[in-house]
């Protein structure tokens, strides 16, 4: 079982400077050298001025080719090449350290190093087999009819949430972040004093999911989730003493043999992405339905939910290896291809969308989206965050027909996260 020590202040840099130089000082050099040549995945991932609208930039990439080959990555906008990758098991997640350079493997396997979202032992970096037991862990209390039964107190909250907002208000912080962080914290059984809390971590951690921050970005993410991990490691001594009827006191007391570690992962994935996806979608959607109020009459909200994760996916992407030699829908993909899965260009793909750059939430097959992913990481929260989706904004619109903005919004930072940071609206 692996032990956590802390590492003395020098070894401590020493190792946040090796994982960063890994994970995002290689890509970043890559990158600034990719774009200048005309790199499109380059312009996707470092320039600017497609961090806001990143689809004109998709389109060009699906139209060049199914799978367009860059000089650091290959990448896919095509529906069909996506959702044939994410279901392949001769592709895996990237972070596989026997896949890295030994120096890197190193870093990644130290004791000390961070626990977070995108590294082992989390889900979302390993494969089957190891995958398969966390899944099969949590999936016994995430079952769909577990979240159905939870609607009830979805639209309660909601309700509860609106009673206490000012008629002129920013939705993100107030209703948006506030309704998937209180119902998660409730699954998990953390207090719900630490709310506030863990939204801040939440968002200072969400570049975690970006490549090529700098190095500043990295310690500002990196400082958080130590932050959140210890915090954990307290509440699961707190738990071990003291038991509740919640899912992280059923992951520490069943017979599971998770250590520490694994533990730290599941719990704080399970928190992290329980809110910093969802506020999208509801921030996301209500932006969308204020600026398309004609399409407020007659709506159908579960399939309206499912056009706003079709038309501004809020995870853009995501990104798998070849394992080996293979074919994806036909296209021929060598052992050891990083593939960038263009989650938000897949999801605008004409194959698969009549006129896709409409928003319509009478499409018949908003559904078809891959906003949730696919295959064996297929999205655990989807039936909860589909619920959170549809009781938060019908609630709004139904409570506040007039809601509308009032002020300039201001989208995240981030490119893997599509949202507000920001989104001022006045009710009535
Ligand atoms: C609109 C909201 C959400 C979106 C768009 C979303 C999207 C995604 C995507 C795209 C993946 C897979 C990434 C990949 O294939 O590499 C994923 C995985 C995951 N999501 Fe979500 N998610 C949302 C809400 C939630 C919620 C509410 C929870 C939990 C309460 C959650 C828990 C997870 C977990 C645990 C995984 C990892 C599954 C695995 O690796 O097997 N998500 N999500």
């Amino acid at each position: 079982m692996e032990t956590r020590e802390r590492p003395n202040r020098l070894h401590a840099e020493l190792l946040a400077a090796g994982s960063w130089s890994t994970r995002h000082g290689v890509a970043r050099l890559a990158m600034n050298r990719a774009r200048k040549q005309g790199d499109l995945q380059a312009r996707l991932f470092s320039d600017r001025s497609t961090r806001d609208d990143p689809f004109p930039l998709y389109t060009r990439i699906r139209d060049r080719a199914p799978i367009v080959r860059g000089s650091f990555l290959a990448a896919t906008a095509h529906h069909r090449i996506a959702e044939a990758a994410l279901r392949s098991d001769a592709f895996g997640v990237v972070s596989d350290p026997d896949a890295l350079p030994p120096a890197a493997r190193w870093v990644m396997t130290r004791p000390q190093r961070t626990i977070g979202p995108v590294t082992p032992p989390s889900m979302l970096a390993v494969d089957p087999p190891v995958h398969t037991r966390y899944r099969r862990l949590v999936s016994r209390v995430f079952t769909a009819r577990a979240m159905a039964s939870l609607r009830g107190r979805v639209g309660e909250l909601a309700d509860e949430l609106l009673d206490r907002v000012d008629p002129e208000t920013d939705l993100i912080s107030n209703y948006a972040s506030m309704l998937p962080v209180t119902i998660i914290a409730e699954i998990l059984g953390v207090p719900a004093d630490m709310r506030a809390q863990f939204v801040t971590w939440g968002s200072t951690a969400a570049p975690v999911l970006d490549i090529g921050l700098s190095y500043r970005e990295y310690r500002r993410v990196d400082h958080a989730i130590r932050a959140l991990n210890d915090w954990m490691s307290g509440h699961f001594a707190r738990l071990r003493s003291d038991p509740g009827d919640d899912l992280i006191s059923r992951l520490i007391h069943d017979d599971n043999d998770l250590d520490e570690n694994e533990l730290l992962a599941i719990a704080g994935l399970l928190l992290a992405a329980g809110f910093e996806t969802t506020v999208n979608l509801i921030g996301n959607g209500a932006a969308l339905l204020m600026s398309h109020r004609d399409q407020l009459d007659g709506l159908e909200w579960s399939n309206a939910v499912e056009e706003i994760l079709r038309y501004e996916s809020p995870v853009q992407n995501t990104a798998r290896r070849a394992l080996r030699d293979t074919e994806v829908a036909g296209v021929p993909v060598r052992k050891g291809t990083f593939l960038s899965i263009l989650i938000g260009g897949a999801n605008r793909d004409p194959a698969v969308f009549d006129d896709p750059e409409r928003f319509d939430v009478h499409r018949a097959n908003a559904r078809e989206h891959l906003a949730f992913s696919s295959g064996v990481h297929y999205c655990l929260g989807a039936s909860l965050a589909r619920i959170e989706g549809e009781e938060a904004l019908r609630r709004l619109f139904e409570r506040y027909p007039d809601v509308r903005p009032a002020g300039p919004a201001r989208r995240r930072p981030t490119r893997t996260l599509r949202g507000y940071d920001e989104l001022p609206v006045r009710l009535t």
